[in-house]
């Protein structure tokens, strides 16, 4: 209690931790010394450009591309398999709300962007009223895609008494935003023509097909980043990321 009680206070007047243990937190984390929204936002728009490239010292992954080797979205009646994938765009996520709550463990990112999906598809079923029998290139794009993430953090500590952030739960919630555009090659192998009007259709309702079949890709996208986020949270002290004492 004491030998905690003295580092703090050595924290203290060395304004940081690091001395000794070498800082973790790569230098575009810039910690906000209060949880106050503006400086929260900020520090997590100011984050995110260099975090979505992964940080390979500390097995981050890439966010920005991420691959989706194979994904398969299983809907009544059509089966669509989405595979060699890769989803760029989150370097250009604006960051519209943040909120920590350290004493509740609660911590809440809203943020909206413009993401391209590319690769390769297969399918084979039926897309609202038309048979489906397709395989080719596949690239969709979103035109500000809002999302909401709602996280229940933790407090872990680890041997040597160095804390960190967990995650102990999260829900999100999303819209796609103003438009969703698909771009699907050959959705009936044997027509060339009805391949493009029936992509005209799923175009027009693009609303409904994406609502129908995106959630699948969507709840992937999450997770992954989610537990990229993890991965930065286990290796990295809180001490690092946040300028306010543990709560009690
Ligand atoms: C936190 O406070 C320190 C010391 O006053 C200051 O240098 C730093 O810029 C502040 N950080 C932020 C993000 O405001
Ligand atoms: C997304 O693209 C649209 C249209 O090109 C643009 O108006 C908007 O500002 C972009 N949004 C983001 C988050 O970059």
């Amino acid at each position: 209690m004491i030998l905690r009680a003295a580092f703090g206070i050595m924290c203290f007047v060395l304004s940081s931790c690091s001395l000794g243990y070498g800082k973790l937190a790569p230098d575009f984390i810039h910690p906000c010394n209060a949880t106050t929204r503006e400086c929260l936002v900020k520090a997590t728009q100011d984050a995110i450009p260099d975090f979505v490239k992964g940080i390979p010292s500390l097995d981050v992954p890439s966010l920005d591309p991420f691959v989706i080797e194979r994904l398969s979205i299983p809907l009544n009646g059509l089966k669509v398999t989405f595979y060699k994938g890769k989803v760029t765009g989150f370097r250009k996520c604006i960051v519209d709300n943040v909120i920590s709550e350290l004493d509740k463990r609660h911590f809440v990112l809203e943020f909206h962007c413009n993401l391209t999906i590319k690769g390769q598809y297969d399918a084979v079923g039926r897309i609202l009223l038309f048979p489906i029998n397709g395989e080719g290139d596949a690239k969709v794009k979103l035109t500000n895609l809002r999302m909401k993430v709602d996280i229940n953090t933790k407090y872990v500590k680890d041997k040597q008494g160095i804390d960190y952030f967990g995650i102990k739960s999260y829900k999100y919630s999303f819209d796609y935003g103003d438009r969703v555009h698909f771009d699907l090659k050959n959705l009936f192998k044997e027509s060339k023509e009805l391949s493009e009007t029936v992509l005209n259709f799923l175009n027009e309702n693009w609303k409904t097909v994406a609502e129908e079949f995106g959630k699948p890709l969507v709840d992937y996208a999450v997770d992954l980043a989610i537990r990229t986020i993890e991965v930065f949270f286990n290796k990295v002290p809180y001490s690092e990321l946040i300028y306010v004492p543990l709560p009690a």
